[in-house]
């Protein structure tokens, strides 16, 4: 039934019908495809929208193994495919050569050295100090619609809380964070697309980020910035542009999967009473064992990173006994390998309290996510938080009424209407 060529035969072969990816259907519940190719076709020659072909890759140990694997390069030069690899930086309506070379797009040895430096300054230690400025954060979003009795939680908390937090953590100034925000909005609202929108906030971001970075070198502070700037590693500095890279890269990756992060998190607990009501008796309790392992759990079964980001043969080679030539590219399925049954028991089910829980939703191996100490502990208060002050909320939509964002790369709501009990009017 296949036409010939290239792709017919890798195509084909397979029994049933193959599910159709990326339709309306599709970007709304993927998980019954990821079984369907998890069982038929583990390791899948697969059209993306955009036409650029690519393995698709769903099995839990498949996966594992590729992250690491150091014949899979996250440098876009190894794409055969020249019209594919052309302008990929990773990065929405950015062509930048500036902004190429970032962790996600660099091997080592270059990737060794960055991700040594910066790891000086972004340590868990910064993190945990800034623990009570998330909660400050969190508490004034929340102050910001706690007396309407309806919200939506994404635009009006997933959304704001990790910018701020971010552009706090590196060091931008309190009056600027609001065009960042605008930025933000613009990246999230037409990420993925070509549009000018994007490139040209990004453009804004980056200029900023320069700037930012040269006025700070001549008043060194203790934010994220300042650190970057500081950090040296026997005798090695990140230039300027390296450090404009990297504070670019912390605010990418690091916003869409945390708005995600609370956005598809609140869903399923949302949509799971029993389990949702168990952590707020635990969270009453003060018992925050119950918070630490729901928020693995919220990861693994929905996280905000569908498919880990690119990867290329840099020679020939197997995966999962399927052989992938040089040059062509691999994407890890995460959220198809963290529901594998080879890998965890009742893998659809919620299970808040779930032990040996080692999903991949912050990758694996060496470009293993950089900000998960922050993530953690954004996730951590802002679902607490939720949980403690608008104790019966609920979704104020059917679900099958709620828009999920369907881009390649994140899992996301568009909206994510609530309903609760207004909190009195503070007393003034
Ligand atoms: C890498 C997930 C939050 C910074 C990654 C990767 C994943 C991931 C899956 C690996 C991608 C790959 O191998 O292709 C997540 C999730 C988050 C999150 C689920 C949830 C909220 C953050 C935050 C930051 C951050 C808050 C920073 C502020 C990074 C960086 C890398 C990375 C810099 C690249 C590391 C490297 O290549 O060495 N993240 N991330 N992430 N993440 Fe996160």
């Amino acid at each position: 039934a296949h036409p010939p060529g290239p792709e017919g035969p890798r195509e084909g072969g397979v029994p049933g019908d193959m599910p159709e990816l990326f339709s309306w259907e599709f970007a709304t519940d993927p998980y019954p495809a990821y079984a369907w190719l998890r069982e038929h076709a583990p390791v899948r020659w697969t059209r993306l929208p955009s036409g650029v072909g690519a393995w698709l890759v769903t099995r839990y140990a498949d996966a594992r193994e590729a992250l690491a694997d150091p014949r899979l390069s996250k440098n876009p030069v190894h794409h055969a495919d020249e019209a594919g690899a052309r302008g990929k930086t990773g990065i929405p309506g950015e062509r930048s050569a500036d902004l190429m070379t970032h962790l996600l797009n660099i091997d080592p040895p270059d990737h060794t050295r960055l991700r040594r430096l910066v790891s000086k300054a972004f340590t868990p230690r910064r993190v945990a100090q800034f623990a009570p400025r998330v909660g400050e954060l969190t508490d004034r979003f929340i102050d910001g619609f706690a007396e309407r009795g309806e919200a939506d939680l994404i635009h009006e908390f997933a959304f704001p809380l990790p910018i701020y937090a971010i552009c706090d953590l590196l060091g931008v100034p309190a009056e600027d964070q609001d065009d960042f925000r605008d930025w933000a909005g613009m990246m999230i609202r037409h990420g993925g697309g070509p549009r000018g929108g994007v490139a040209r906030s990004v453009k804004k971001m980056r200029a900023y980020l320069v700037e930012l970075i040269h006025r700070k070198r001549g008043d060194l502070g203790d934010d994220l910035i300042s650190g970057l700037i500081r950090a040296s590693d026997h005798g090695e500095h990140l230039t300027e542009n390296e450090a404009a890279a990297m504070a670019f890269i912390l605010l990418f990756a690091g916003f869409e999967t945390t708005v995600n992060l609370i956005g598809n998190g609140m869903h399923t607990l949302l949509r799971h009473p029993a389990q949702r009501a168990e952590l707020q008796q635990a969270l009453t309790r003060g018992d925050e064992a119950l918070l630490e392992s729901a928020v693995e759990e919220l990861l693994r079964f929905d996280g905000p990173v569908e498919l880990a980001t690119w990867r290329y043969a840099t020679e020939a080679l197997a995966i999962g006994g399927q052989s992938v030539a040089a040059g062509e590219p691999v994407l890890v399925v995460l959220a198809a390998a963290d529901r594998d049954p080879d890998r965890f028991g009742a893998p659809d089910t919620v299970d808040l309290a779930r032990r040996d829980n080692q999903h991949l939703g912050y990758g694996h191996g060496i470009h293993y996510c950089l900000g998960a100490p922050l993530a953690r502990l954004e996730a951590r208060t802002a679902l607490a938080a939720l949980l403690t002050r608008l104790p019966d909320l609920r979704l104020a939509a059917e679900p099958d009424e709620l828009r999920w964002r369907g881009g390649l790369i994140m899992r996301g709501l568009r909206t994510l209407p609530v309903a609760f009990t207004p909190e009195p009017a503070a007393a003034s």
